[in-house]
């Protein structure tokens, strides 16, 4: 062998040695660490945008003592209650007006004068529920006061979802 191909087969020797020298334990890890960053950003994401489903659509409804009674929050029902005519889905407020809450009373029921006078006593719900609605016509100013006072705090904080109406305006 001349001079020349012994200076080349050194090169060469040389050259496997170097690039085996790139594989040391670190260099693999690193380029590992590097590789699945990049694969982790480059694919395709499995989360789809996917908004949350729509509530509910509202229907307003007519409603009678006897149909809103069934609104009471038990078994997982909604909570309806009843100001002025008015029918509020209080469900929002189901710790309140759901079983075992302290104004389960009012749960499906007609509650302006229970709400005008700060009273839970039976006496203050329609008993007749195939009767006329309560007219409250003797509610004094301070009653009219605090009842208007709750209406406004359900009108900010509850969805009206219907009327309340007499069976025999509702047979009308
Ligand atoms: C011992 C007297 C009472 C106390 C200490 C009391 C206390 C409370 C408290 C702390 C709340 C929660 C307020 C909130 O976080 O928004 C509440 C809500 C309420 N209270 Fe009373 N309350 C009392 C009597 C009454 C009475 C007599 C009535 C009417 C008959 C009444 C009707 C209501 C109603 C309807 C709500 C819920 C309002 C909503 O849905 O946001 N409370 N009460």
């Amino acid at each position: 062998m001349d001079y020349v191909e012994q200076r080349m087969a050194q090169e060469a020797q040389k050259d496997i040695v170097e690039s085996l020298v790139f594989f040391t334990p670190l260099n693999v890890l690193l380029s590992a660490i590097v590789l699945y960053t990049v694969f982790a950003i480059l694919r395709p994401s499995k989360s789809t945008n996917t908004f949350p489903p729509d509530p509910p659509a509202v229907v307003f409804k007519t409603y009678t003592p006897h149909t809103l009674l069934p609104f009471d929050g038990k078994d997982g029902k909604p909570v309806f209650l009843a100001v002025r005519g008015r029918v509020f889905d209080v469900s929002l407020g189901r710790n309140f007006y759901g079983p075992g809450g302290p104004y389960e009373n009012f749960a499906g029921r007609d509650a302006s004068r229970g709400l005008a006078s700060h009273s839970f006593d039976e006496e203050m719900l329609t008993k007749d529920l195939d009767g006329p609605l309560d007219p409250l016509t003797d509610l004094d100013d301070e009653q009219r006061e605090a009842m208007q006072g709750w209406e406004e705090r359900f009108e900010s904080k509850y969805m009206v979802v219907g009327r309340l109406v007499s069976v025999a305006d509702f047979e009308k």
